[in-house]
């Protein structure tokens, strides 16, 4: 007979239901040990916990890609889309324009992109949708491309976004998105359309 009391025996060669028991919950300890708090949240409530994107910030970000349109919070596409933008050549020719960095700053966004991509951050429920909605086979190098953005704008008439002088382009979320900015919010209950009435009021 074995003296440890997990792997005791008894006479028909089982545990006992109490040793049974005990073994099970020193397995259940273990395993909610083993998963960090924030995933056991995650999985234990099955929904990230924060609504929107994250919203960080990163100076070199910021002054590099925020000149022309907003500096894009990196939770909006996932990481292998912000390599594919960031390759040398790709900033070169960037929609038609230049936005060559130098090596070195080049480096640094890239880091802060993919650290902070969409697959990073499976806590913000819009970055958790973004990266289930895009085939394993598809870099998307538009965030207007992404098919659960694509999805949620495509009954937006063209007189509101291509059509109208103050957005022209679905690519200028924050024309549109009144809290996006600053605190990574995309819901349809904060959008003013420029030019048109709160969207808010239109859908009501
Ligand atoms: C010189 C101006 C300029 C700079 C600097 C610039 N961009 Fe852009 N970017 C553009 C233009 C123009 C578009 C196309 C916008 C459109 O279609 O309306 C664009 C589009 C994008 C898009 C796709 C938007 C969408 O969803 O359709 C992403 C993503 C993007 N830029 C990321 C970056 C990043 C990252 C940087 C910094 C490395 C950067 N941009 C710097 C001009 C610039
Ligand atoms: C012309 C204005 C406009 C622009 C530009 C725009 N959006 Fe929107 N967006 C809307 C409207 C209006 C809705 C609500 C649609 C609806 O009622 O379902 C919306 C919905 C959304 C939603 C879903 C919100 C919800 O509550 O379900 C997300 C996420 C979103 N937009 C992200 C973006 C991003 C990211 C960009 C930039 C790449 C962008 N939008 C550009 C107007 C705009």
């Amino acid at each position: 007979m074995i003296s440890s009391p997990f792997l005791a025996v008894n006479n028909a060669g089982r545990m006992d239901i109490q040793q049974e028991n005990t073994l099970k919950k020193i397995i259940l300890l273990v395993a909610l040990w083993a998963i960090p708090a924030t995933a056991m949240a995650h999985d234990i409530l099955g929904f990230p916990r924060h609504k929107g994107v994250e919203p960080v910030v990163n100076k070199k970000y910021s002054s590099s890609c925020g000149e022309c349109h907003y500096a894009y919070h990196p939770g909006l596409l996932p990481s292998r889309s912000w390599k594919k933008l960031l390759e040398p050549k790709s900033l070169e020719n960037h929609f038609g324009d230049n936005a060559e960095l130098s090596e070195k700053d080049r480096l640094e966004v890239l880091a802060f992109l993919t650290e902070n991509a969409s697959e990073t951050t499976w806590h913000f429920k819009r970055s958790v949708k973004i990266t289930q909605s895009i085939p394993e086979d598809v870099t998307p190098l538009r965030i207007s491309e992404v098919p659960y953005i694509k999805k949620k704008h495509m009954e937006i008439p063209r007189e509101m976004v291509k059509d109208n002088p103050k957005v022209r382009s679905l690519a200028q979320c924050n024309k549109c998105h009144t809290e996006a900015v600053e605190k990574g919010q995309f819901s349809r209950t904060n959008v003013d359309i420029p030019n048109f009435r709160n969207w808010a009021d239109l859908i009501d």
